[in-house]
């Protein structure tokens, strides 16, 4: 179908599904094990209603934030998601012109398909572009990274903290793309198999708090840590000088299965610790894919919200306008919620704007 047909993110995931090569989408759709992470990420958002307020005149509306210091047109970052080459040949390139047209930012993944040169290659002068960093078993390999990507001009780094080791998603297990037949028949039958399989074993597992110092001594830039799942880490993350930034995350369910929804840790956090909100910025992901979405959780305290396989599929659906277009509609959609809510700035959107409901709808 065109690209002027999809509506909103569900259309277009629908269509890259029917377009993706089986071990592509796997690899894109997989969750952890049965997948309650991955369905409570969705599922707990309908629990969180708005108390919309009427004749606020709401004709201008203005969408634009700052994350750490950088200028978005909207409270919506592109996630750090690995191998965007596998859904398009361009793979990481169509989504760094995408951010930089739709003004938002975007967290290269450490497993990107494309190289950093080209990445750093694709941008548009003076387009901000974060790095997603895994640390590897060799100290001296992520020190180097990290030269590199601050030579590059990458503006932040965004480390990520909920994959010691990969979760067992099934679905990917299940696809086993070894190149050698007989290979393939010797592999042994629980054995990881699937595209996680060829990016593992190459990262520590022994990742400690004692790395947070560590990374602060590699680097200048900000950094963010991602994959926080509880409020106790939350306040220990904050404590960290050099973190700028956390991002509540359960890795769009790929990881822990049975870990908590994004949206329901930061209602914690807000509901009782509203002085981290301060201390640094806070950022959430993990299932969402409307405007409405977005701005509770903007209500809520975030400052950003990322999205990650939303613009995978995007991506391997229609390229990079499909990329485009996602942004669009999520703009559309986040100027429509504010306008039915009665924000006409996201400095307006509060907590009082939330209500948890414990009923929800099918
Ligand atoms: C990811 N994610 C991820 N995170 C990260 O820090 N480094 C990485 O390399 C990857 N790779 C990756 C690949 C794929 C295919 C997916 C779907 C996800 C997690 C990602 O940054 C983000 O946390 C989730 O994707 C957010 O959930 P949604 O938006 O996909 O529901």
């Amino acid at each position: 179908p065109p690209l002027g047909a999809m509506i909103n993110l569900r259309d277009i995931e629908e269509v890259a599904k029917k377009v993706m090569s089986m071990k592509a989408w796997h690899y894109y759709r997989s969750d952890a094990e049965d997948g309650y992470t991955y369905r409570n990420n969705f599922a707990a958002l309908t629990h969180y209603f708005f108390r919309p307020r009427i004749l606020r005149e709401v004709g201008q509306v203005d969408t634009s934030t700052f994350i750490l210091g950088m200028p978005s047109s909207l409270p919506i970052f592109a996630g750090p998601a690995a191998m965007a080459g596998l859904g398009h040949p361009d793979g990481e390139k169509n989504i760094v012109r995408s951010a930089a047209n739709g003004g938002i930012l975007y967290g290269i993944s450490s497993n990107a398909s494309c190289s950093l040169e080209e990445i750093a290659g694709a941008r548009q002068p003076d387009q901000p572009l974060i790095f997603q960093l895994y640390i590897a078993k060799d100290r001296k390999v992520s020190a180097d990274v990290l030269k590199k990507v601050e030579c590059l001009g990458f503006k932040a780094i965004m480390f990520t903290v909920d994959a010691p080791v990969l979760g067992r998603r099934e679905f990917d297990m299940r696809t086993r793309i070894v190149a050698d037949d007989d290979e393939q028949e010797n592999a042994p039958p629980n054995s990881k198999g699937g595209v996680s399989a060829t990016i593992d074993g190459y990262f520590d597992v022994d990742i400690g708090w004692k790395d947070v110092e560590w990374l602060q001594r590699q680097t200048k830039l900000p950094i963010i840590i991602k994959g926080i799942q509880t409020v106790e880490d939350c306040l220990l993350a904050a404590e960290y000088p050099g973190v700028k930034g956390i991002l509540i995350s359960n890795h769009g369910g790929r990881q822990a299965d049975y870990a908590p929804a994004s949206i329901d840790v930061l209602y914690e956090l807000r509901q009782t610790h509203p002085e981290v909100f301060d201390k640094v910025e806070v950022y959430v992901d993990g299932g969402f894919r409307r405007g409405t979405d977005i701005v509770k959780a903007v209500c809520l305290g975030a400052k950003a919200v990322g999205l990650g396989r939303s613009f995978l599929y995007a991506n391997a659906a229609y390229g990079e306008r499909g990329v485009s277009k996602t942004i669009e509609i999520l703009r559309e959609e986040i100027v429509n919620c504010m306008q039915q809510i009665g924000l006409t700035s996201l400095s307006q959107a509060r907590p009082e704007m939330i209500k948890y409901m414990e009923r929800t709808v099918e």
